[in-house]
């Protein structure tokens, strides 16, 4: 050891234990040995991470679409979804960007990948939009099954994240799966609940002119002719049922899937 530093090191261990500078000096050194730890296991780890985040869609997919299987690999029942980009704006399917890396909720933060939403247009209260949305098409003897659009809205505390699947003549829904909110337990977050979830499934999502119908109500859907487009509404969380409502409606809408989904219908896309 160089002599400045075995001089420095004999000092230190001279000072008496309860001296304020020693107190000083072992908790910054502390400090610094914890951070260097975390930061590395954060470096280390992120790889992981993503491969586990990827994962994670993956099998939310799965579930949404009803796909989801114990006995095989997400991986592998992955393998029969198609997954393609579509260019919000014109609602057909584009090369711009590679399916493969494009991450729409980093690209709705991106100003050069995404485009801000003015008032009246900002249903769902999130901001920016993504110009490009990745949707999964599910195929059976070549017609489309089911698709799985991406959707996301504010509700109460949190920006809901989650998946609707349509099916393939795109006019009733098959399922609706929120993977990533805020919500209050067992307020709001009944959004995760199988009997509320369980409600969406052959609920119509346009009306006559192909509007956005689907909604939560207040409370109970009541029996009539609206009851083919409602769902119940959340107990004691009617600001996260009217941000679901809004959500939907966006996505839906003519700033949202809109474009695609008419595409679909006439056999365009
Ligand atoms: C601690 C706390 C957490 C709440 N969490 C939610 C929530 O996650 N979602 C929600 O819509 N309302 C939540 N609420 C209730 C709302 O403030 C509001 O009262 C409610 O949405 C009104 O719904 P209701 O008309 O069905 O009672 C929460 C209230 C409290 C006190």
């Amino acid at each position: 050891m160089p002599e400045n530093a075995a001089g420095v090191l004999a000092r230190f261990r001279q000072m008496p234990n309860d001296s304020r500078a020693k107190t000083l000096i072992v908790a910054l050194l502390l400090c610094l040995v914890c951070s260097v730890v975390v930061s590395t296991a954060a470096v280390r780890l992120k790889p992981l991470q993503v491969a586990n985040a990827d994962l994670d869609r993956k099998r939310n997919i799965l579930q949404v679409a009803g796909l989801l299987r114990e006995d095989r690999g997400i991986e592998d029942l992955f393998a029969n979804i198609e997954t393609r980009i579509v260019d919000l704006d014109t609602g057909k399917y584009t090369d711009a960007v590679e399916s493969g890396n494009y991450d729409q909720r980093r690209a709705a933060r991106d100003p050069a990948l995404s485009e801000v939403l003015t008032g009246d247009e900002d249903v769902a209260n999130i901001g920016r939009r993504a110009k490009y949305a990745t949707v999964y098409l599910v195929r059976e003897n070549g017609a489309l099954k089911t698709l799985v659009l991406p959707v996301h809205g504010y509700g109460l505390w949190s920006t809901l994240y989650g998946f609707l699947a349509l099916q393939g003549d795109t006019r009733s829904v098959f399922g609706l799966q929120f993977y990533d909110h805020a919500e209050t337990p067992g307020l709001g977050g009944e959004v995760d609940n199988p009997n509320w979830r369980a409600q969406w499934r052959g609920k119509l999502v346009f009306d006559e002119q192909n509007r956005p119908r689907l909604e939560v109500v207040k409370g109970r859907v009541t029996p009539g002719p609206d009851e083919r487009y409602q769902v119940d509404g959340l107990a004691g969380a009617t600001l996260t049922s009217v941000g679901v409502s809004k959500l939907l409606r966006f996505w839906l809408g003519e700033r949202g899937f809109g474009p695609y989904l008419a595409n679909v219908r006439e056999g365009m896309q």
